[in-house]
């Protein structure tokens, strides 16, 4: 089968990101997508189904999450329906749903709400927080369903003693923190918030969630608890959400923040997405020239080149994102790149040695 797929460029494309992404994201992540998605890459019957789908937003999880998405409607998951079937068993499932999974690929793209980042934007908030001696009003761009714009309802356990957010909350996190470092543990005051995205999903909605919690990898049993478990808290008082482009809505966003706040725009596994990073940049320094405002990100390292490079003391668990703040236009702030962590939230690594005081003994 290898080989009619080598003779169709479109569909050597799409195999070859099977292959890519087996050994890159899900060994170690996914058992069950690693070995499908070896199979997939030389089925060309499987990496058909994917064509609906624009050439960019044609990857191996959109199809992953198109059968979790038809297994969660029938009351069921992954793991269970192949995790220990053979490949065939896989295939003619998802040929017997050709036409359902078809259109799911093509009116959907991979889209993720993850609450485990959290764990890091919630001492990056409390710096500013520190440093601005004031409320904070948020403005989360690229805030899916807004979850992570709900932060202060959460509980954070980073460790024995470490404890703090809403202590009868029912969304816990606990990231594993790596190194001797012990991020700032205070919950600033957010009298304002709101979340801006091109497609923001309704937490109310079933079937979109059910989308969102279908793009989670199946194995992954804590990131689908924090999910289910946030979704839950966030129907009793949903957050408040604007759709629009970034470029075209944000500017009316923040000019609606109340001044009294220290404005922060609040962007997690965003600018993979925004092609043009510099016009971004840009925007947010021109709004800065009419408020002074607080860039607080959490990306793949690079992608915010404002940011300072981390001194790296030790060796990162799998894919990491780099959390900083830049303040715009605060005099005598400089940026900081404040604490790497897992790009789902699993790890913490402080990194700001602003305040020693914070060192843990030991
Ligand atoms: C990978 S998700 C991350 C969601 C959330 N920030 C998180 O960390 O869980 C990226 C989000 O950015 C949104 N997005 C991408 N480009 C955008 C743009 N130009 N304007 C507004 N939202 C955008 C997508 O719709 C998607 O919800």
């Amino acid at each position: 089968m290898s080989g009619l797929a080598m003779a169709d460029p479109e569909l050597e494309a799409v195999a070859n990101l099977f292959r890519l992404l087996a050994d890159i994201d899900y060994r170690g992540a996914s058992a069950l997508y690693e070995r499908l998605a070896r199979d997939t890459a030389d089925d060309t019957e499987l990496l058909e189904l994917l064509l609906p789908a624009a050439p960019g937003d044609r990857l191996p999880h959109l199809l992953f999450a198109a059968v979790q998405y038809l297994l969660l409607g029938d009351g069921s998951d992954p793991i269970a329906v192949f995790g220990s079937e053979p490949y065939a068993a896989f295939r003619s499932w998802c040929l017997d749903r050709r036409s359902e999974l078809e259109r799911l690929v093509r009116t959907h793209v991979v889209q993720t709400n993850e609450v485990g980042r959290c764990s890091a934007l919630l001492p990056c908030l409390a710096t500013v927080a520190e440093r601005a001696r004031r409320p904070l009003a948020l403005v989360e761009v690229g805030t899916s369903a807004g979850l992570n714009l709900l932060f202060d309802r959460y509980r954070y356990v980073f460790g024995p003693g470490l404890e703090t957010g809403r202590g009868d909350s029912e969304v816990v996190l606990r990231p594993r923190l790596h190194g001797d470092r012990v991020p700032p543990l205070s919950v600033p005051d957010v009298p304002w918030r709101r979340g801006l995205d091109r497609q923001p999903v309704d937490v109310a909605d079933d079937d979109a969630t059910r989308w969102l919690r279908a793009c989670i990898w199946p194995e992954q049993q804590w990131r689908i608890e924090l999910f289910d478990r946030a979704v839950a808290l966030a129907r009793r008082d949903p957050p408040t959400l604007v759709a629009g482009d970034v470029f075209d809505s944000l500017p009316a966003m923040v000019r609606s923040a109340p001044s009294e706040a220290a404005l922060c725009v609040v962007h997690t596994a965003f600018l993979g997405y925004v092609p043009d990073h510099p016009r971004f940049a840009e925007l947010l320094s021109e709004l800065a020239r009419e408020r002074p405002l607080w860039w607080v990100s959490g990306e793949g390292a690079g992608l915010v080149p404002q940011l300072p490079a981390p001194r790296i003391e030790r060796p990162a668990e799998g894919i990491w994102f780099l959390y900083g703040i830049v303040p715009l236009g605060v005099p005598d702030e400089p940026p900081r790149a404040l604490a790497r962590a897992g790009a789902h939230g699993a790890w913490l690594d402080w990194l700001d040695t602003e305040d020693s005081s914070r060192r843990a003994a030991g």
